[in-house]
């Protein structure tokens, strides 16, 4: 049984604004998978219906057997952890300890569970130093590790990062790429939505482009790399490699260098 599944979903905000035109979707265990897709295509919307932030206008969402609309947020988040894109809109404890701790005691983890998880997550986002700094002192880029930091504590099975590289410098997303990495090791789900496919292709070997409300492409970075009017009609362009691969006709797009090399014997 697939971990999420997603039948005819649509979604329609309040203001009238249609978001989701009929999503049909399976994410297995243990997978990674890159959400892409333009500004307003409905990556966000689409991913808040996986922890019941959102429920659907129409159509069902499947979490293991758990159908969302009987479920409230509260209870689907010990399994599906969701990283806003935004951390001021997440973060409302006063120090960065307060906001670790309280999603594990909330779902009642014991006190030593929590004491030991809260050291180990600290330790591996690098926030160890800033546990006991008040939140309104810290920069952007440290309130997102924080974000992440504080689901982690709550070690649910499943994972959405939404765009979590995007105020990151360089070593900001190597560490991000080495932490999802980690957590595909211990056969975590991992759902990133990011607009840097660079990125994506180090963390995920399934990428899913969202254009105006519905899947346009659900498949393989290279296979993504080779439709040249999807990616026109998604407004995506391909990293440099792949993308001069293609220029030079080679069968498929590269993805690497050691890729580019061997197909260009
Ligand atoms: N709370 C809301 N009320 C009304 N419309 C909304 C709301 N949130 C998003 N929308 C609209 O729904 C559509 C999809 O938005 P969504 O945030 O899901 O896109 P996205 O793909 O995540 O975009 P981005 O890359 O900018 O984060 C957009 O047209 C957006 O303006
Ligand atoms: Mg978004």
């Amino acid at each position: 049984m697939p971990k999420i599944l997603v039948e005819k979903l649509e979604f329609t905000y309040p203001s009238g604004l249609k978001a989701l035109k009929g999503i049909d979707l399976k994410i297995e265990n243990g997978e990674s998978v890159a959400v892409i897709g333009e500004n307003g295509s409905g990556k966000t919307t689409l991913v808040k219906h996986f922890n019941g932030l959102l429920k659907p206008s129409s159509g069902q969402v499947w979490i293991g057997k758990k159908n969302t609309k009987n479920y409230t947020t509260a209870e689907i988040s010990k399994t599906v952890g969701y990283v806003f894109q935004n951390p001021e809109n997440q973060l409302f404890k006063e120090t960065v300890r307060e906001e670790l701790i309280f999603g594990p005691e909330n779902i009642r983890f014991s006190e030593d569970k929590i004491k030991d998880i809260v050291e180990k997550i600290a330790h591996l986002t690098d926030i160890y130093d800033i546990l006991d700094s008040n939140q309104r002192e810290l920069n952007f880029f440290q309130k997102q590790w924080v974000a992440i930091a504080s689901t982690l504590t709550m070690d649910s099975k499943i994972l959405i990062l939404d765009e979590p590289n995007t105020s990151q410098d360089f070593l900001g997303v190597e560490k991000l790429i080495k932490l999802i990495n980690n957590l595909l090791m211990k056969n975590k789900t991992v759902i990133t939505i990011t607009h840097d496919l660079d990125f994506a292709l180090k963390i995920s070997n399934r990428f899913i482009v969202i254009s105006d409300g519905k899947i346009l492409l659900d498949r393989s970075p290279r296979n993504i790399f080779a439709k040249k009017q999807e990616l026109i009609k998604a407004n995506l362009i391909p990293p440099p490699i792949p993308r001069l691969g293609i220029s030079l006709g080679f069968k498929y797009p590269p993805l690497n260098i050691d890729d580019f090399i061997n197909m260009y014997k």
